[in-house]
């Protein structure tokens, strides 16, 4: 029994595994990292965030936690990340990509500049990443990618519309890099969190000069209680479990799918 018991939790454990996580100075991706150590991974943080990802690495107590400010729209930065990781570690077993930006505003409202960031961040940031942690997992014979999409990558959200439309690009580029890299041991998913309070997520509750406003917020949480058959809102404990199953053995037979962690609600 005691052996079964444990075979189970070391399917779920990342015991000298080597996880990248990208967006590690904040939000999901900071606990991600907290949980990642918690499973025995030695972590490579990466964010354009430094001071953030200095907090996080004190999060992770003694998990041997290595600080990367990289810019993931940079796609020659991102390769040299991975070849450095090789060259550290000599491994690459998860690479979790959560570094993203956020943006809400109807089309008519939407800023040029603005727009052009949000897709070379949330969109081709995620697909350089996707390509460089390929690149040296084949090499190596194998690991698994996890990507954050969202809820309005899937299904109509007014005011969602380039963000939404770069997680449906972040959603096809799971399923084809999994089609592509599964004959490599490559598994590549997706976790589509419903709204988990966070940094970028306040955005939806502050005011014109980003001042929190409590009763926005209110309303919001109200709401998505609401809209949650189980009448509570997520945390990101949540997400970084579901990242945690992806990323383990508990998930070898799985590829190419995108995880909804909304608490049943249709979108986030
Ligand atoms: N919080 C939610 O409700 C929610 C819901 C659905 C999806 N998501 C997604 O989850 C991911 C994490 O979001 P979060 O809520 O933790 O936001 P967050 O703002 O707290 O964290 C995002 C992190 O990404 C980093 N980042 C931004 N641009 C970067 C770049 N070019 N290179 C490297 N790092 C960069 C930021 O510095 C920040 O530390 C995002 O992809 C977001 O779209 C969040």
């Amino acid at each position: 029994m005691d052996d079964d018991m444990n075979r189970t939790m070391r399917a779920f454990r990342l015991d000298g595994r080597v996880a990248v996580i990208t967006g590690a100075g904040s939000g999901l991706g900071r606990e991600a990292a907290r949980v990642f150590a918690e499973a025995g991974a030695s972590l490579v943080l990466v964010d354009i965030d430094t001071d953030g990802m200095e907090r996080t690495a004190v999060l992770c107590n003694d998990a041997a936690a290595t600080i990367e400010t990289v810019d993931i729209s940079d796609r020659g930065a991102v390769d040299d990340l991975a070849d450095r990781v090789i060259a550290a570690a000599g491994r690459l077993d998860a690479w979790i990509n959560c570094a993203g930006i956020g943006y809400m505003h109807p089309l008519f409202a939407t800023d040029a500049e603005r727009a052009a960031k949000v897709v070379a961040v949330n969109m081709m940031g995620a697909f350089w990443c996707c390509a460089a942690a390929g690149r040296v997992m084949r090499e190596r014979g194998g690991g698994a990618i996890v990507n954050i999409s969202s809820g309005g990558g899937s299904a109509p959200v007014p005011g969602v519309s380039i963000y939404g439309m770069t997680k449906a690009g972040v959603n096809s580029l799971t399923w084809t890099s999994a089609a592509e890299l599964g004959p490599y041991g490559i598994r590549v998913n997706a976790v589509a969190p419903g709204w988990i309070e966070t940094p970028m997520s306040s955005l939806m509750y502050r005011d014109e000069r980003g001042e929190v406003d409590p009763a926005r917020r209110q309303a919001l949480i109200d709401h998505m209680e609401q809209v949650s058959p189980l009448g509570i809102i997520g945390e990101p404990a949540d997400i970084a479990y579901a990242l945690l199953y992806f990323a383990s053995d508990a998930a070898r037979f799985i590829t190419g799918q995108v995880l909804n962690v909304t608490g049943g609600a249709a979108h986030g």
